[in-house]
C-alpha cells in the first residue's frame, strides 16, 4: 500500500471532511461467530446528519472534540480517529503528525456509528493533507480493519452490508427519504446489545440473515409505503429491553403516522419514515413535545459518504 514519494499528489495545509451518519432500513443479524462478531445482511443508508473532521499539520497525532457530547469521547490513543490517522500513517511510509479536529453533530454511542463516521473522515483527511495518493480500494481495505460500519462510513448512499458489515453492494434508491430521528439521552453499548440479543436468542438456531427483496424492491421504486412496512432491526429488542424508555418514543412514532418506525442499529436513537418534508416537519414538531427524547432531528437521504469540503 505504500504509494512511491513522486507518485504523491500535493498536501495540503489544512483539510476538512464532511462525514454522514448511517441506520439501518434492514439489519438481520445471524448466529454468534467465533471471531465474537455476527454474520449481517443489512441495508445500510447515510443520511444528512453530519459530523466534520479538519485535519491541520502537526509533529505527532492528536485528536479534539467538540458539539454534540463531546465530553464522552476519548483523546487518547483509542479514539477512532486517531487509530484512523495512526493506521494510515503505518501503511502509506508517512512520519509526519496530524491535529483532528472533531466537530460532533451525529450522537455518541447513538446506533449512528458516529465513532466510525470520525474514522472514515479521518482516513480521508490523512490521506489528502499527507499527500499519501491511497485508492479508494486501500481506504476500503485500512476502513474493515477499524470496525465494522467505518467502510460504509467512507463510501455512503445506500448499500447492502454483508459478513460483519465491511462487504458492500451499492443499491439504487428512487427519490430521496426523508426521516425523522429521536436522540436519546443516553448511549447504548454496542458490544452489551449484541450480547443482550445473544442472551434473548439463547440455544436457539438463527438462520442465515437476509434482506428481504420487498426493502430492496421499495428502495428501487421509490415505495415509501412498501418501505415503511419493510423496516426491520434484529437488534431492536434487545436495545428496547436494555433502553425500556425506547417503546415510548416507538409508540409516539406509530400515533404520528410514520409510515415506519425502527431503532438505529444498536440504539438508542430512533428513527422514522415521513411521507414527505412537509409530514416530516409535523412529526417532528409532536415528536419533540411527546416521545420522550433528548433532540429530534429532521434528515434526508442518501448522501454521500466521507468527502473533503472546501
Ligand atoms: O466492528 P465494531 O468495532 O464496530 O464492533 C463493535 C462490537 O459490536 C464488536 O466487538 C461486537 O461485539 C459487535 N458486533 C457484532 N457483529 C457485527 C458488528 C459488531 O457482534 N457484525
Amino acid at each position: 500500500m505504500t504509494s512511491q514519494r513522486g507518485d504523491r499528489p500535493q498536501r495540503a495545509a489544512i483539510v476538512a471532511v464532511r462525514v454522514p451518519a448511517k441506520m439501518n432500513i434492514v439489519l438481520s443479524v445471524g448466529p454468534l461467530r467465533r471471531d465474537g462478531f455476527h454474520d449481517l445482511a443489512t441495508v445500510f443508508h447515510a443520511v444528512s446528519l453530519y459530523d466534520e473532521v479538519v485535519a491541520t499539520a502537526a509533529d505527532t497525532i492528536t485528536v479534539s472534540v467538540e458539539g454534540l457530547d463531546a465530553e464522552l469521547v476519548p483523546l487518547d490513543g483509542s479514539n477512532l480517529a486517531v487509530r484512523a490517522a495512526r493506521l494510515l500513517a503505518e501503511r502509506a511510509g508517512i512520519r509526519v503528525g496530524v491535529h483532528l479536529a472533531v466537530r460532533k453533530d451525529i450522537p455518541v454511542a447513538g446506533g449512528m456509528a458516529g465513532g466510525s463516521a470520525d474514522a472514515a473522515a479521518a482516513l480521508v483527511a490523512c490521506d489528502a493533507l499527507w499527500g499519501a495518493g491511497l485508492t479508494s480500494a486501500d481506504l476500503q481495505t485500512l476502513a474493515a480493519e477499524l470496525g465494522s460500519d467505518v467502510p460504509f462510513a467512507l463510501l455512503g448512499g445506500t448499500a447492502i452490508g454483508s459478513g460483519r458489515g465491511e462487504h458492500l453492494r451499492p443499491i439504487p434508491v428512487t427519490g430521496r427519504l426523508h426521516w425523522v430521528v429521536a436522540i436519546a439521552a443516553g448511549g447504548l453499548s454496542t458490544p452489551g446489545v449484541y450480547r443482550a440479543l445473544d442472551r434473548q436468542r439463547r440455544a436457539h438456531r438463527m438462520p442465515a440473515p437476509a434482506v428481504p427483496e420487498a426493502a430492496v424492491a421499495a428502495l428501487e421504486n421509490g415505495d415509501v409505503v412498501a418501505l415503511g412496512k419493510a423496516l426491520r432491526n434484529d437488534l431492536q429488542p434487545a436495545a428496547v429491553a436494555l433502553e425500556p424508555g425506547l417503546s415510548t418514543t416507538l409508540d409516539a412514532g406509530k400515533r404520528m403516522g410514520a409510515l415506519g418506525g425502527l431503532v438505529s442499529g444498536s440504539g438508542p436513537t430512533c428513527v422514522f419514515l415521513a411521507a414527505d418534508g412537509d409530514h416530516a416537519a409535523t412529526m417532528a414538531e409532536d415528536m419533540s413535545r411527546t416521545g420522550g427524547c433528548r433532540h429530534v432531528r429532521v434528515v434526508t437521504g442518501p448522501v454521500p459518504g466521507a468527502r473533503v469540503v472546501a
